[in-house]
């Protein structure tokens, strides 16, 4: 049900302009939350911020390449002087350098593309969290989500009967794990805090990153992280979920 009337709650969504990080905004929206759209490129952020307001939605486009440090700062000056604190945080952009994802590369890969992905899908998640943190907790009910994939299961990719045991490029899939292990570990340091942090997996989705062969709508897709934006304060903190169940490290 589309909600136009704001909850006062301030959503940053990196990546919006499009795909599920577009979609995940419009999504929240609908909950009354304000989404501040950010996209490295301001023109397709505006654009996307427009196509919600249009729908009578609460966004706002926002200059940011996640892998800018003093646009990063530029966005917490922003925000801390525009809304004073942020309920919410979806680190949603992300690359995928490797050249497919039926491949197994790991012994040729170099290490320019290795050092590139982990850039803008682990350093830079970590620095836009770590930059932000300080106006996630003046939110009576912080939420962290960290859009990590099934692809950095360690575990299914161990097990020879899971679907994406052959589904290995070693860039992408090692930089979701380390994400993993970023949500663990804030989690923890922040479990006495109202601030809850958890890793998504949004299904294989319809976007250009997705691919061709996705077999999940965008609609479906952005369920899961708008599920743990918006978790109730007795909801978890330091998991890995796809649509409420429980994904394997
Ligand atoms: N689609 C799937 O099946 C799937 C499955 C598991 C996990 N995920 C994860 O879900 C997230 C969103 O994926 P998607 O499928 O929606 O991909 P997408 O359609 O390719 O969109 C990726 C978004 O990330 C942005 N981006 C990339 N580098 C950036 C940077 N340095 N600074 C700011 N924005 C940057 C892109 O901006 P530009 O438009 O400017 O390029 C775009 O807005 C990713 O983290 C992905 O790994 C997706």
């Amino acid at each position: 049900m589309v909600n136009n009337e704001s909850n006062g709650k301030i959503a940053l969504i990196t990546g919006a302009n499009k795909g599920l990080g577009f979609e995940m905004s419009r999504q929240l929206a609908q909950h009354g939350l304000t989404v501040l759209i950010a996209g490295r490129n301001l023109q397709a952020a505006q654009t996307a911020a427009t196509t919600l307001q249009n729908e009578g939605l609460l966004a706002e486009a926002i200059a940011l390449d996640i892998n800018n440090s003093s646009q990063i700062q530029e966005v917490v000056q922003y925000i801390g002087d525009r809304f004073g604190k942020l309920d919410v945080l979806i680190n949603n952009a992300g690359v995928i350098l490797d050249e497919g994802w039926i491949i197994s590369n790991a012994s040729y890969i170099s290490l320019d593309i290795i050092r590139k992905t982990f850039e803008t899908n682990f350093f830079a998640l970590v620095e836009v969290t770590q930059t932000l943190l300080p106006l996630i907790l003046k939110s009576q009910s912080g939420r962290i989500v960290n859009m990590a994939s099934i692809e950095g299961s360690l575990t299914l990719h161990a097990d020879p009967n899971s679907p994406i045991y052959d589904a290995k490029p070693f860039a992408y899939n090692a930089s979701k794990a380390a994400v993993n292990s970023f949500t663990v570990h804030l989690a923890h340091e922040l479990r006495n805090t109202p601030v809850k942090v958890n890793s998504a997996h949004p299904g294989w989705v319809k976007t250009e990153l997705g691919g061709e062969g996705a077999m999940m709508d965008i609609s479906e897709g952005a369920k899961t992280g708008v599920q743990l934006a918006i978790l109730p304060d007795d909801g978890p903190s330091g998991g890995f979920f796809h649509l409420g169940e429980p994904v394997p490290w």
